[in-house]
């Protein structure tokens, strides 16, 4: 048994900024007390008895009991592999795993719940597109593709290869000293030769959030596809796929509370539709012979294999979880937070943050360094305060080698961090600046 691919229903999208989204400041406080208790790990000792402080959201986001039990109850209750019986256990199995779909679509605000595709993370959504794109053939020798100097490696590496295998060039809109894309050539960047424009709707290492909108605008002139990263945006902020205007968008399960092993990518019916598969196997197929296959219509055209069932459990779990609370508080919390983090943090002596200075089009991801200590010696010492960040390139190399510096030392928010929690990383910061004079 399969669900039927109605379409869902959209809902009023959400305020929005210039960058195509945003919070409403009306929206009333997180009760963020109330909401930590729904995270167990949240109430971890760590070294020496220490409270957690996990400023590493930005890497994955920690699990509220409402998703470790969706996982669970399957497992326990409804355990089959889905699309592939006619017994019960196999039609909950399936009704759990479409059921997931029909949420995501729904958190998307996506016409058509077929557009929703299950892989296993953003990098295997975004190599999905490179590579069906190529399959078919719809890049050579001539044609461009676009993306930003402040891209994570999963959204540069697939299109380095896109380019090697097809001949076609790649091209990117440079970064800004101030941690903001370079627009003034876009002009010159996105013409009538470029097939797809591939960006980050919020960075992972400079917190930016880019202007969705003047990009999309410029691509349409030239008849580009425009594919979003929106790995560090769909977590944290009211999303919809449809104001947005883009063509694919990707994320992961992990960093939205959900588990990981499970990403999705959206993209268009139509164009899903005229792409070829990227992976081949079972229940991606209409009809098979010894000698030809032809395939199944999006999306199991595009899912091969025993899908992640469990997973998609706890992702739809995951989705109601954020869309009870809502979307746009979360965002609210954030943005103020961000505000208190950057203040504090540029109060601090030979610090320099890398990235937008204000809370601006920006997100709750924040680089920093300090002058004469290596960002993976201060995450050390915090780590020692029980204070979670994340050190290195964060799978942006080109960000650090157009700053300057080997890796950051990067702390990042999500809706259970507290401003208290913020004071503990500016405490050991400090700290860390005495330990090594
Ligand atoms: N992409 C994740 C990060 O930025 C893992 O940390």
């Amino acid at each position: 048994m399969t669900a039927s691919p109605a379409t869902v229903a959209t809902a009023p999208a959400d305020r929005r900024t210039a960058s195509g989204l945003g919070p409403s400041p009306e929206v009333p406080p997180l009760d963020v007390a109330r909401l930590r208790m729904d995270f167990p790990i949240l109430s971890r000792r760590v070294h020496d008895d220490r409270a957690l402080v996990y400023l590493d959201n930005a890497a994955t986001s920690q699990k509220p009991t409402a998703v470790l039990e969706a996982m669970r109850d399957y497992y326990e209750l409804h355990n089959a592999a889905a699309h592939r019986g006619v017994h019960v256990l196999a039609e909950e199995a399936t009704d759990i795993y479409e059921g997931a779909r029909d949420k995501v679509a729904a958190f998307l605000h996506a016409p058509d719940r077929r557009e929703i595709v299950f892989t296993k993370n953003a990098t295997e959504s975004i190599n999905l597109v490179a590579y069906a794109l190529g399959n078919a053939g719809r890049l050579g020798p001539g044609d461009e593709i676009l993306i930003t100097q402040m891209e994570h490696h999963s959204n540069l590496v697939p299109w380095q290869l896109l380019s090697q295998r097809t001949g076609a060039t790649l091209r990117w809109i440079p970064v800004t000293l101030a941690g903001r894309l370079q627009l003034d050539d876009l002009d010159a960047l996105l013409t009538e030769r470029t097939r797809i424009v591939a960006f980050v709707h919020q960075s992972n290492i400079l917190g930016t959030v880019n202007p969705v909108d003047v990009i999309v605008r410029r691509a349409r002139e030239v008849g580009a596809l425009v594919l979003l990263d929106a790995c560090q945006s769909v977590p944290h902020q009211p999303i919809d796929v449809q104001a947005l205007d883009v063509d694919f968008l990707a994320f992961s399960g992990h960093k939205m509370c959900g588990p990981t092993g499970i990403g999705v990518l959206w993209g268009r019916y139509d164009l899903l539709a005229a792409l070829p598969p990227f992976l081949s196997g079972g229940s991606m197929i209409a009809e098979v012979t010894m000698e030809v296959s032809t395939y199944a219509d999006p999306p199991q055209r595009f899912e091969a294999g025993v899908p992640m069932i469990a997973e998609a459990a706890g992702l739809g779990a995951a989705v109601d979880y954020l869309t009870d609370i809502g979307m746009p508080a979360i965002a609210e919390h954030e943005r103020q937070l961000t505000a208190y983090a950057l203040r504090s943090l540029a109060a601090v002596d030979r610090l320099r943050i890398i990235g937008p200075a204000t809370s601006d089009d920006r997100g709750g991801a924040i680089s920093f360094v300090i002058d004469g200590i290596h960002p993976h010696d201060v995450g050390q010492l915090l780590d020692e305060r029980g204070v979670a960040v994340r050190v290195g390139h964060h799978c942006v190399r080109p960000v650090c080698q157009l700053f300057g510096v080997p890796a950051t030392t990067r702390a990042s928010f999500y809706l259970y961090t507290t401003p208290g929690e913020i004071d503990a990383l500016v405490e050991g910061v400090e700290r860390a600046k005495r330990f090594f004079g």
